[in-house]
């Protein structure tokens, strides 16, 4: 087949003129920190979910780190969460000087097995924090049974799930806390940024003081007109607030979730239609439950070669790639620090080595998908 000329990204943002538009309108608005926009895009966003509160922030790590800050995790706390996940979510427990205690996977979906996580609860355990991985839901029934008998707190990582639902439920839609990414792989972004989804009325006041160095009233408000700057701090904060600029982009990106999770949903058919039958390749697993599936990553596990040298023959016909992720309780500061070991997550382990991420994002045209999967037949093939 003949090497396509120009390299096929593993993502590219969608950024159409309304995105463009909102964001030229703030910053000739005057205002271009957090105000109005962030007040708006938490709205919109909340209503999505169906929780009680949204609050934006620079990242899904920040909001994380919010998170177990507001619900008082600390030293000597372990917090129970899948190693297939991204590195922030342990760097932020390692941070707060709790414990990260993993669970295994299922190996086709790579989310946490529910089934397993008992097993790992002690009385020090506080939080669980399951992985919408790559757009598809973890059982929230499963979870959440669990979480009631052990009264531990259910927090979403639902950085790849903006439009995932459970058996009709969206994330963030669970009566628990959910962490969203809007970093510019994601299905919308806001440049950088994240929101933490939640319905309880203290942990509000605690997210929002903490987000912005403990100061509870907003900026904008305290500069507006009769606005008054004096402020106290009782608990110092962060500096973790969204600004409008970045809101602007979030705010049209979310008008156009649904369009773009279809896309994403039509891309993720043809892949599976092409790519059927190909020895050598595996390809992702559907959890056995009802659920729309957001399809953030479509991600192949690779048996036939060494992942490596697939990666170097994908290079060579210019297509681009990802790994999501390495396993966490492989990285060398965790095992140094919580003496995991190899072979304590079979399934995690025999999934991170084989793992790989292909193109998909919106914008991809199929003749892309047609290119990815006809390349990776003639690499598999001769
Ligand atoms: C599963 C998961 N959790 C959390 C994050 C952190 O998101 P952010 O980059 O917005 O901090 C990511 C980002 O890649 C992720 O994939």
């Amino acid at each position: 087949m003949k090497i396509r000329e120009d390299f096929l990204p593993l993502s590219r943002p969608s950024i159409g003129e309304e995105e463009i538009n909102r964001v030229v309108a703030c910053l000739k608005s005057g205002w271009i920190t957090t105000g109005p926009l962030c007040q708006e895009f938490e709205e919109k966003f909340r209503r999505l979910t169906g929780a009680k509160y949204a609050v934006s922030v620079s990242s899904a790590t920040a909001g994380m780190h919010l998170a177990l800050l507001a619900l008082g995790i600390s030293a000597g706390d372990e917090v129970i969460t899948p190693s297939m996940t991204f590195a922030s979510t342990i760097n932020m427990i390692t941070l707060l000087g709790a414990r990260p205690v993993f669970v295994d996977i299922d190996y086709g979906t790579l989310n946490i097995n529910a089934v397993l996580i008992e097993e790992k609860i002690t009385g020090r355990t506080k939080a669980l924090i399951p992985v919408h991985f790559a757009g598809a839901p973890a059982d929230m029934d499963k979870i959440g049974d669990i979480a009631r008998k052990h009264d531990l707190v259910v927090i979403e990582d639902a950085a790849h799930a903006a439009g995932t639902y459970y058996k009709g439920v969206p994330a963030g839609g669970f009566g628990s806390m959910a962490i969203f990414s809007f970093h510019p792989l994601k299905n919308i972004t806001s440049g950088e940024g994240g929101m933490i989804t939640h319905n309880d009325d203290e942990l509000e006041k605690h997210l929002r003081s903490f987000r912005f160095h403990g100061i509870e009233r907003d900026a904008w408000k305290r500069y507006g007109k009769g606005g008054n700057p004096d402020y106290d701090i009782n608990i110092p904060g962060f500096k973790y607030n969204l600004p409008d600029m970045q809101a602007a982009l979030g705010l049209a990106q979310l008008a156009r979730l649904s369009e773009f999770n279809s896309r994403r949903a039509e891309l993720v058919a043809i892949y599976r239609e092409r790519l059927a039958g190909l020895s050598g390749l595996e390809l992702p697993g559907s959890p056995v439950y009802a659920h729309d599936h957001a399809w953030h990553l479509f991600i192949v596990k690779v048996l036939a070669m060494s992942r490596e040298r697939l990666m170097e023959k994908l290079s060579d016909y210019n297509i681009g790639y990802g790994l999501h992720f390495p396993a966490c309780h492989r990285l060398s500061y965790v095992k140094k620090r919580f003496g995991s070991k190899n072979g304590e997550l079979p399934e995690t382990e025999r999934a991170a080595g084989r793992i790989l991420s292909l193109p998909l994002f919106p914008g991809m045209e199929k003749e892309d998908v047609h290119y990815v999967c006809e390349a990776l037949r003639e690499i598999f093939v001769s």
